[in-house]
């Protein structure tokens, strides 16, 4: 990262261009990113990571379809006006926080799905010639209280090594077909240097298990690789591809500290509503009652 040595990230990138297909028909009018997890929409959950992380710049790469997305980002004057009225000080609290003073939020259209390396590319123009973080946001993680979010640990990874660092985690060795899969020199605490990637390997030709998920910190030398990059599979960018081309400066693989939810899935989304719930103030102890006694009904458990 010879341009950028040693330097914060203060930029993270968004790309909720996707279509969401397994969403549907909900993501017919709802974008993915916009399905709640108890009360906060999923790019509420990366936008704080990224904000932690010390990124006052947000990039969300959007489409035509998306306009829910900036919508929310918006400042929304009426409803605020109402909550100051009626006195409801936390709530509109809430409201005003979704986005905090000096935290801008920047706007820029994927005009086809053309893959999530095309996604990245177009984010190109805001970013310039600094390190910066991107974030899927259907990719949730989970930190324990007192623990730094991902993104935080890899952007501090990412500065004292200047390096480029791409958060993974070991996946069962059947599911490799479903992940960019990386090799690595070894490990060192959490972090291993990457010698390759492959994208969807299947599992007798995987070099690993470690998995990327998505939280990646890039130096900004990946856009003129993505510039090169051939469509691959489905006529995609990939940014796989480019990161392996990206391989010749130092990549780092890390092994977050958290626990990732695939909420591009059903199941995942439904694993992180019962964590979220279960680690909820208020909603802890009547999420637990309703499913001990789903549970119960069912015949998995036996209450007597
Ligand atoms: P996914 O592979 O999850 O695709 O994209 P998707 O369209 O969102 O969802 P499904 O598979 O149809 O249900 C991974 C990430 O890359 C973004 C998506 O928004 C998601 O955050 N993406 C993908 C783009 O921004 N643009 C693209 O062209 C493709």
């Amino acid at each position: 990262m010879a341009a950028a040595a040693n330097r914060r990230i203060r930029k993270a990138v968004f790309p909720v261009a996707g279509l969401g297909t397994r969403f549907l028909p909900a993501t017919k009018t709802v974008p993915k990113e916009m399905l709640p997890i108890i009360d906060k929409p999923l790019i509420q959950y990366a936008v704080d990571e990224a904000i932690e992380a010390g990124c006052d710049t947000l990039v969300f790469i959007t489409n035509r379809y998306k306009h829910a997305v900036a919508d929310y980002f918006d400042k929304a004057y009426e409803l605020e006006q109402k909550l100051e009225r009626s006195g409801k000080q936390e709530l509109l609290e809430l409201v005003r926080n979704v986005l905090p003073s000096g935290v801008r939020a920047i706007f820029v259209t994927q005009h086809e799905a053309l893959g999530l390396g095309h996604a990245v590319l177009c984010a190109k123009p805001v970013i310039g010639d600094e390190p910066f973080a991107v974030l899927l946001p259907d990719d949730l993680i989970w930190t324990r209280k007192g623990v730094s979010g991902a993104l935080k640990q890899m952007a501090d990874v990412a500065q004292s090594a200047d390096a480029s660092v791409i958060a993974v985690q070991d996946v069962a060795p059947e599911k490799t077909g479903s992940y960019g899969i990386v090799a690595t020199e070894g490990f060192n605490g959490r972090t291993g240097r990457i010698t390759a990637m492959v994208e969807k390997p299947d599992p007798a030709e995987a070099p690993s298990t470690l998995a990327v998920v998505g939280r990646y910190v890039l130096s900004p030398r990946i856009f003129e690789l993505l510039e090169a990059t051939t469509p691959g599979a489905g006529g995609e960018i990939q940014l796989t591809d480019a990161i392996s081309a990206l391989l010749r400066e130092q990549v780092l693989a890390y092994r977050f500290q958290g626990t990732r939810f695939d909420c591009g899935t059903h199941i995942g989304l439904i694993e992180a509503t019962i964590r979220y719930a279960l680690d909820h103030e208020k909603l802890s102890d009547p999420a637990r009652e309703t499913m001990t006694r789903a549970l119960a009904e069912m015949g998995v458990i036996d209450l007597d």
